[in-house]
């Protein structure tokens, strides 16, 4: 099936930190401005027909040079840890893919920053 977009901005969404939209190129009405801490987290609560595996696609912008690396976290369990790269600017947007393993029905989705600087920007997931 294609995939669903979740917006960061959009509940059941959860963005510790500000919903923005000063950088143009987000999808939706904004994107979730993790504050600049390992605190500043960003959650998403997925549907999943099936358990298994399953892609998610991650849209972020980095415009530092540093890439942010944060520990990715499903259901409860840190699973993964992807991290997001300069993107060259706060307005290029990127889409990170990754695969995780997923139950049947509601899942939560979370991204914890692991260094100081946080997240990147981040506009969507499709799942
Ligand atoms: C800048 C930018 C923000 C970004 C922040 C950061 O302030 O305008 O959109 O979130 O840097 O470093 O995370």
């Amino acid at each position: 099936a294609a995939p669903v977009r979740h917006e960061a901005e959009s509940s059941p969404a959860v963005c510790s930190g500000t919903i923005d939209s000063n950088w143009s190129g987000f999808s939706g009405a904004g994107f979730c401005n993790g504050t600049n801490s390992t605190g500043g987290y960003a959650q998403f609560t997925v549907t999943a027909a099936a358990a298994g595996s399953a892609t998610l696609g991650i849209r972020f912008a980095n415009g530092t040079t540093t890439a942010r690396p944060a520990s990715l976290v499903v259901n409860g369990s840190a699973v993964q840890s992807p991290s997001f790269e300069g993107t060259g600017a706060w307005s290029t947007w990127v889409t990170k893919t990754l695969t995780v393993q997923v139950n049947a029905g509601s899942n939560t989705i979370r991204l914890n920053p692991t260094t100081a600087g946080g997240l990147p920007n981040v506009d969507f997931l499709d799942f």
